[in-house]
């Protein structure tokens, strides 16, 4: 595996990989199953895998979680490698947005409920990461998780309002044997937090807004809403202690 960090590296890596399929997993680091399962599916389809590692600034608020976002690159690494990802893709913050940049991607109406309500701009700059990532990666296939629905559905707006030519990949949430969906965020949960974290996936698989919330009760609660995208879900964000975590769960289609 070859770990890039430039975007001029990153071109000259991936020319001679134009003429078979490329594969690309959009992630910002701190690997688990979730990410791995990712990196097998583009294993399975693509002749060339690229990963990119890159913790996004522009789609934190401030006060939010950027500075101690985990880290953890040389795991990643060996994670990354024992999936035969081809190349690593993880730049500075300034590689991709150097001094003087000014150019976002807005998917507007998508973007404004659920996430977007409690985390403004979010999706500005997850949409912006997306497509500049696209753009330098000129991916046939990327690959993402269910587990970010509103991610995906934005993700996919922006495909078609944009007419890029890449076929979007989604996987299934992978869950700890608890329930809990896999996230990097897991990390910052207490013994006790992630007992209480429990509740989540219990609620939501109920598939009914008002049980789920009944069960939540005790947790701090910023929504459970039943969301139209493709497929339709009964998504969730909640705080425990100083952890937001997000979920869902599809409503129709796989269960
Ligand atoms: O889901 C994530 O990890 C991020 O939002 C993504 C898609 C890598 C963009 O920074």
């Amino acid at each position: 595996m070859r770990v890039v960090r430039t975007i001029a590296d990153l071109r000259a890596e991936l020319a001679s990989a134009r003429a078979g399929s490329i594969g690309l997993v959009p992630t910002m680091g701190a690997f688990h199953e979730g990410h791995v399962s990712l990196f097998r599916a583009a294993r399975a389809e693509c002749d060339t895998v690229v990963v990119s590692l890159f913790v996004n600034p522009a789609q934190f608020g401030a006060g939010e979680d950027l500075a101690r976002y985990p880290r953890d690159e040389a795991g990643d690494r060996r994670l990354a490698e024992q999936a035969r990802v081809d190349v690593l893709f993880a730049p500075a913050a300034e590689e991709l947005y150097p001094p003087g940049y000014q150019t976002w991607v807005e998917v507007e109406e998508l973007s404004r409920p659920l996430e977007g309500v409690h985390r403004p701009g979010h999706f500005r700059g997850v949409a912006t990461v997306c497509l500049k990532l696209f753009t330098i990666v000129r991916p046939n296939r990327a690959y993402f998780g269910q587990k970010d629905a509103q991610q995906v559905a934005v993700v996919r707006q922006m495909l078609r309002d944009l007419h890029l030519e890449l076929e979007l990949r989604v996987l299934p949430t992978v869950r700890d044997a608890d329930g809990l969906a896999l996230s990097s965020r897991n990390a910052y949960l207490s013994e006790e937090e992630r007992e209480r974290a429990r509740a989540l996936p219990r609620a939501l698989a109920t598939r009914d807004p008002a049980r789920a919330r009944a069960l939540l009760d005790g947790l701090e609660v910023e929504y459970v809403e039943v969301a139209d995208f493709d497929p339709r879900v009964l998504a969730a964000a909640v705080r425990v202690g100083s952890t937001r975590l997000i979920d869902n769960v599809t409503l129709e289609g796989d269960e």
